[in-house]
């Protein structure tokens, strides 16, 4: 078992580490491949914990190592308590654990529980079961509609694209909110409760120091998994009430273990007062707020996103996420207008995201800006892709550029197999390496701006001011004195009056200017007030 270490600069404060904390979330099988097989793994992971560490971050958060066939990129999993041997073995596992903890670095691993892979051991056993059987009645098996039960059960079509059912040689039918080889468990089922409070305290005993919950929003299903209804607000299998209760029992679980254990929901759930239901007391202590990451770039719906987020999170009494990238969207830079604006933009979001309370969640890649990469159709793995229900995400899941001039860009070691997502030939200045000696890249800049989140904002308030509305132009008071001011327009304006050029702290782009009395476009800077 390995304990976390309080980091120097945490342990003023009373809070939980994780309401400020900075986590970075590492894709595993895109982070670094340690035995040259193309595929990243725990030992490359832990190989690269003092670049982490460096960068300036808190935790890491590690996407699903566990055994899977891999038809979900690893959220299919076979069994949730070990480690698929292309990764590693839980000595890996633990001796990641041990060397981030020595660095002060706290770690989050995902837990998948709306459904296995339907190569799991329960799901085989369904298969091999009777209509009414017991295996059976861990997922959601029905008979189908219309004449022969031809027809799917109920209308909810998969996130993937298609119907949200397949059906087995017995003329049943399974549910599955995501590819056909991802089964939805039945949380009804006791078995399927003790099951994962074993996964929760397998990993807890070894000493991780939270959970990211996949698809929290989607474990318990309306009662009689009725049609949805074209147009209305609510969705009879995400959200429903009953979910809470799961959570209810989590937080006992986690509460039962030293050392601030955590769990932080992936819940694509509106409005945000919704999200803000995971997080009363005696529930989730984070929950994903993607409202940032899927607003357009402009300070007006930034504005509007701060806002509504502290909206719904002050009276639960819980702190707020921000996000503005992960393993599922578009990458920052090309979402907002690649060229040159792209990374301008991308660092200006990325400024005003560490300077409010609350913790922020960074993607692998993000710090070096990588662009959305271009997958060629026959390379692609992802199955939004493959079951036609969406534009691909496997170019941000491309493996990470560490130095170099070619693929694999010391992602693999020296005369490795090709890395398992082909990378762009043109990356060689996106590369770690490469960033670290260039004061201008994006690297630079995001190491500066963690360590300035880090002297500035820790001793603030946890409450921040939104300047008056004005078009193009977001202004955000922390008091005692830091103030943020992000111009989202396409010419220079005039400072507002209380950001002092004199004060300036830290610049997303042009210094000079700022310092001149205005802020360029594209531009995102902090201020201290004066005395
Ligand atoms: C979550 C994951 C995503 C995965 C899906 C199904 O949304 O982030 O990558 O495909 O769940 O497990």
């Amino acid at each position: 078992m390995s304990v976390a270490p309080e980091r120097g600069q945490l342990s003023e404060a009373s809070a939980p580490w994780w309401r400020d904390a900075v986590c970075y979330e590492v894709y595993v099988r895109s982070f670094a491949d340690s035995d040259g097989d193309g595929v990243g793994d725990l030992p490359g992971v832990t190989s690269r914990l003092p670049y982490l560490h460096d960068l300036g971050v808190d935790a890491v958060w590690l996407t699903p190592f566990y055994p899977s066939p891999l038809r979900d990129a690893g959220y299919d999993v076979t069994d949730h308590r070990d480690v698929d041997r292309r990764l590693g073995t839980l000595a890996d596992f633990d001796g990641l654990l041990a060397a981030a903890h020595r660095l002060g670095l706290r770690v989050i691993v995902d837990v998948v529980p709306n459904h296995t892979s339907s190569e799991h051991p329960w799901f085989q056993a369904a298969l091999a079961d009777r209509a009414g059987g017991p295996a059976r009645a861990r997922y959601h098996f029905r008979d189908g509609r219309g004449r022969g039960g031809a027809r799917p059960p109920n209308n909810w079509q998969s996130r993937f694209g298609g119907p949200a059912w397949t059906r087995v040689g017995d003329g049943q039918w399974y549910l599955h909110l995501f590819d056909a080889a991802q089964p939805d468990l039945d949380w009804q089922h006791p078995d399927v409760r003790a099951d994962f409070e074993r996964t929760l305290r397998w990993w807890l005993d070894r000493g991780v120091d939270g959970f990211r919950i996949d698809v929290a929003h989607g474990l318990c299903k309306a009662a009689g998994l009725p049609d949805w209804r074209p147009g209305a607000a609510d969705h009879p299998a995400w959200d429903q009430p009953e979910v809470h209760e799961i959570y209810r029992d989590w937080h006992r679980t986690l509460g039962g273990y030293a050392g601030d254990r955590m769990a932080v929901a992936e819940a694509w759930v509106r409005p945000p007062a919704r999200m803000a239901r995971y997080l009363r007391p005696d529930e989730l202590q984070q929950a994903f707020n993607f409202a940032w990451l899927q607003a357009p770039w402009s300070a007006t719906a930034f504005r509007g996103v701060i806002e509504a987020t502290y909206d719904a999170v002050d009276p639960a009494g819980a702190s707020p996420t921000w996000v503005l990238s992960n393993h599922d969207v578009v990458r920052t830079v090309t979402r907002y207008g690649d060229g040159a604006v792209g990374p301008a933009r991308a660092r200006a979001a990325l400024l005003v995201m560490l300077m409010l309370p609350g913790s922020a969640y960074l993607y692998q890649g993000e710090e070096l800006g990588l662009p959305q990469a271009y997958v060629a159709p026959g390379a692609r793995r992802d199955p939004t892709w493959l079951r036609g229900g969406g534009v691909g995400r496997d170019g941000c899941r491309v493996p990470v550029p560490w130095a170099g001039g070619e693929p694999p860009y010391g992602f693999s070691p020296p005369g490795a197999a090709e890395p398992w997502l082909p990378q762009p030939p043109d990356w060689a200045r996106l590369t770690v390496a490469a960033e670290l000696g260039e004061p201008g890249s994006m690297l630079s800049f995001v190491r500066a701006a963690l360590a300035a989140r880090r002297e500035h904002c820790r001793r603030l308030g946890s409450r921040v001011a939104l300047g008056r509305s004005r078009p193009g132009l977001l202004v955000v008071d922390r008091a005692p004195g830091l103030t943020c001011v992000l111009n989202s327009g396409s010419r220079a304006r005039p400072l507002p009056r209380y950001a002092d050029p004199a004060g300036l702290l830290i610049c997303s782009s042009n210094a000079a200017a700022v310092a001149g009395g205005r802020i360029p476009p594209n531009t995102a800077a902090w201020f201290q007030a004066a005395g």
